[in-house]
């Protein structure tokens, strides 16, 4: 099963071979590489280098906060996150002082998830992040101090054998990768006039 992105213009082979799997190995995550993610997201970018991001890492080896965390997901979710070896749950600081919102804290956060998807890459693992949670109950099991907001979860694990997940989920697992072309949504200097046609012109 080869989930490599087919891309038209050539990218970094750990951005190529990023995916979210569902199925992943019982093999835990060594705690020196769960850091060297953690050190990724660290250094990436933030409004006012304000860093409004915060995360809580579960493992099967901390059984209790792991349960508690797989318990905020949905249904669907819970079926194939209750074998992923570690679970994060991600905050961010949505108030850059009391009663004044970041309106970039969820760009900035989820660009610091992205460095962390991409180190993952880069070290065999692979990330699989989550909306489908119940953000308020994870705030609430986890007591998030006041400004901070559950943003998602996330599974961090070396690939897995699809053939143990459920049916169904299997089925999705296997399915070939795709996304809209670029020619939808970047733009040489006005609306819908794709940066392509560019090349295509010069060519
Ligand atoms: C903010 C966000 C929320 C997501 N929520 C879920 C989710 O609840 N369940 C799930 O299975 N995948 C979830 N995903 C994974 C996406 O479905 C996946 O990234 C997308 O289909 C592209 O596939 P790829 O990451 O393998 O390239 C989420 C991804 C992001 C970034």
């Amino acid at each position: 099963m080869d989930k490599t992105a087919q891309t038209d213009y050539p990218i970094h082979e750990f951005l190529k071979t990023r995916w979210s799997p569902r199925a992943f190995a019982a093999q835990p995550v060594e705690t020196e590489k769960l850091l060297s993610l953690f050190e990724a997201a660290r250094w990436s970018a933030s409004g006012a280098n304000s860093q409004p991001w915060a995360f809580i890492v579960t493992t099967q080896e901390t059984p209790e906060a792991f349960a508690k965390l797989l318990g905020t997901l949905g249904e669907r979710n819970q079926l194939w996150a209750k074998n992923a070896p570690v679970l994060v749950l991600s905050a961010t600081l949505s108030e850059r002082e009391p009663g004044k919102t970041n309106p970039w804290a969820g760009y900035d956060l989820g660009q610091s998830v992205a460095h962390l998807s991409i180190q993952a890459s880069a070290s065999g693992l692979l990330v699989h992040q989550m909306g489908g949670f119940d953000r308020a109950k994870a705030a609430q099991v986890f007591e998030l101090p006041a400004g901070y907001a559950a943003m998602t979860v996330f599974a961090i694990g070396y690939p897995g054998d699809p053939a143990s997940l459920p049916d169904g989920l299997r089925e999705r697992e296997m399915d070939v990768r795709t996304r809209k072309p670029l020619s939808e949504f970047v733009f040489d200097g006005a609306w819908n006039q794709p940066l392509e046609e560019k090349i295509a012109s010069a060519g």
